[in-house]
């Protein structure tokens, strides 16, 4: 992980560099989805979003999870994965569309209130504190709670045992792979009743990067469940109840894990044929 917002661009998988390719996966039909109310858990729906005056990033674009389900959002770099994330966590101004949370409208909450509506947010940088210990950076997680705390560090630690043997460490002397446990272990401890996590295996091993699906596949069952973006679009797709292909700023494809993984199209722009 680097410090660079913008520097995580190590995908392996795209094929899309060409405009070319681009041209053939702009939205269609099917890219859209139309919740029924009372459906996903989470949903940004119809986003429209920009930085602060800036242009449009997002276009009408929808991302959501179900209950006990694992979302994932794939796409080019610069598509806007991270900005709809962003969008459904409170952190910009929205022009258009709505975050709904369990049937809520959330959509003029601060961050900080749709963390004590019970949404966990792993950021794509920057997400732990590297001069604090491990320990401290899942204390600094339990900020918001009131009540004792150290079960959910029990489970956190059992969830991620490397973690309770480095407890005492620097976080920023971890490895790339343990450094995201601390990212993901720190956003458990506030209990969320969904988490999302922008890139976690950013920049780890194949091995790692396994190791990480497993533990997430891990916490849904626990019944959280997760909407995550990937750079590791055939990995995650394998691991996804539901697919979201996003193209500069707008849904391109939308179907299940299995469904995305299929489609001719989705294979040769974005999985390498
Ligand atoms: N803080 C910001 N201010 C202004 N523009 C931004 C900001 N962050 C991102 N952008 C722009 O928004 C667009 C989408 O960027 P975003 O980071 O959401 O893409 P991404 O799909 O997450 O890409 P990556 O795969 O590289 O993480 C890009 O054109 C980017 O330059
Ligand atoms: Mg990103």
């Amino acid at each position: 992980m680097s410090n660079d917002p913008y520097g995580d661009r190590g995908n392996k998988d795209w094929s899309v560099g060409n405009a070319k390719g681009q041209g053939s996966i702009m939205p269609k039909a099917s890219g859209k989805t139309h919740p029924a109310p009372g459906g996903p858990f989470l949903i940004g729906d119809s986003m429209t979003a920009g930085y602060g005056a800036g242009p449009d990033i997002l276009h009408d674009c929808t991302i959501a999870v179900d209950r006990g389900e694992i979302a994932v959002i794939v796409g080019p770099n610069g598509a806007g994965k991270s900005t709809g994330m962003k969008a459904v966590f409170g952190m910009l101004d929205m022009r258009k569309g709505h975050v709904r949370l369990d049937g809520e409208d959330i959509t003029g909450l601060s961050p900080q209130d749709r963390v004590a509506k019970g949404m966990g947010f792993v950021p794509q940088t920057s997400n732990i504190f590297t001069s604090m210990t491990v320990e401290e950076n899942l204390e600094m997680g339990a900020f918001i709670r009131r009540d004792d705390y150290k079960d959910t560090m029990a489970q956190v630690y059992d969830l991620f045992p490397i973690l309770k043997e480095k407890r005492l460490q620097a976080a920023g002397e971890l490895s790339g792979g343990q450094r995201q446990q601390v990212a993901v272990g720190r956003a458990l401890m506030t209990q969320p009743k969904v988490l999302m996590l922008d890139e976690p295996t950013a920049g780890v091993s194949p091995i790692v990067m396994d190791e990480l699906f497993d533990r997430i596949i891990e916490v849904a069952r626990t019944g959280i469940p997760i909407l995550m973006v990937e750079q590791n679009a055939r990995q995650a797709l394998e691991i996804a109840d539901k697919g979201y292909v996003l193209v500069q700023g707008r849904n391109a494809f939308t179907g299940t894990g299995k469904e995305l993984l299929a489609d001719p199209e989705v294979r040769k722009s974005f999985l390498g044929g």
